[in-house]
């Protein structure tokens, strides 16, 4: 009979508990995930752009993860030359630098990560060719060079830690932002009087 009569009850409370659980969880779970998120909810978000006082690198979503991503293998590879250089594995060390040395290709991609503010660009240039030393010590099998590049371009990449900071904008500020000159100066050219063309 005890055993009966607990079953009801359990049956009678289910769906109030059911309701209780349900109605506690749904909005301190909402409020969680946004203090969770990795940007933060939008006033928190301000508050570190207010107290992050470096000059502001606008990037479209996709450009910023990319960004990071190319980032954590600048940061990796430097793992990887250091850890080298220790056991005098230089073609390794060679190849690691080699991943952040300059070329066409990261060129382009440069250029257009900086594409939206003056300076980032010959920033990026600089670094890259900074780093082409790495990899020509290695390729010497010289230690002691090799780690003098790679603090050489290391200093290239804190000075431009502490210069910029990504600000992730939508599609029509970094068409702004990027528009070429020619298109910003319009209207002076427009007001001014045509001679010729
Ligand atoms: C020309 C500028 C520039 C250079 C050079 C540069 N970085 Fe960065 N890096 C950035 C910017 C901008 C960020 C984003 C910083 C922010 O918004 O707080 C960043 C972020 C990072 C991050 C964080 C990635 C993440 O997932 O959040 C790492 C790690 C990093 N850089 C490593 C390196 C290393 C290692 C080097 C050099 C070998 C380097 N960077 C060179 C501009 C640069």
């Amino acid at each position: 009979m005890r055993s009966v009569g607990t079953v009801v009850l359990l049956l009678v409370m289910a769906p109030a508990c059911e309701q209780t659980r349900v109605d506690a969880s749904a909005l301190p779970k909402v409020a969680d995930r946004a203090s969770a998120s990795p940007n933060g909810p939008p006033d928190a978000r301000m508050s570190l752009d207010e107290l992050d006082a470096r000059q502001a690198l606008p990037l479209l979503p996709m450009m910023a993860n990319h960004q990071k991503q190319n980032m954590r293998d600048h940061l990796l590879a430097v793992q990887e030359i250091v850890a080298a250089v220790a056991i005098e594995d230089f073609p390794s060390a060679a190849r690691a630098a080699g991943r952040i040395g300059s070329s066409p290709s990261m060129a382009q991609m440069c250029t257009h990560m900086g594409a939206g503010v003056a300076g980032f660009t010959e920033r990026a240039l600089a670094f890259h060719q900074s780093a082409d030393g790495i990899a020509a010590a290695a390729l010497q099998n010289d230690g002691p060079a090799v780690l003098n590049a790679l603090g050489k371009t290391l200093s290239a990449c804190t000075a431009c830690h502490a210069a910029y900071k990504q600000s992730v904008v939508d599609d029509s500020t970094w068409k702004r932002l990027t528009a070429p000159t020619r298109q910003v100066t319009a209207p002076d050219h427009a007001s001014a009087p045509r001679s010729s063309d």
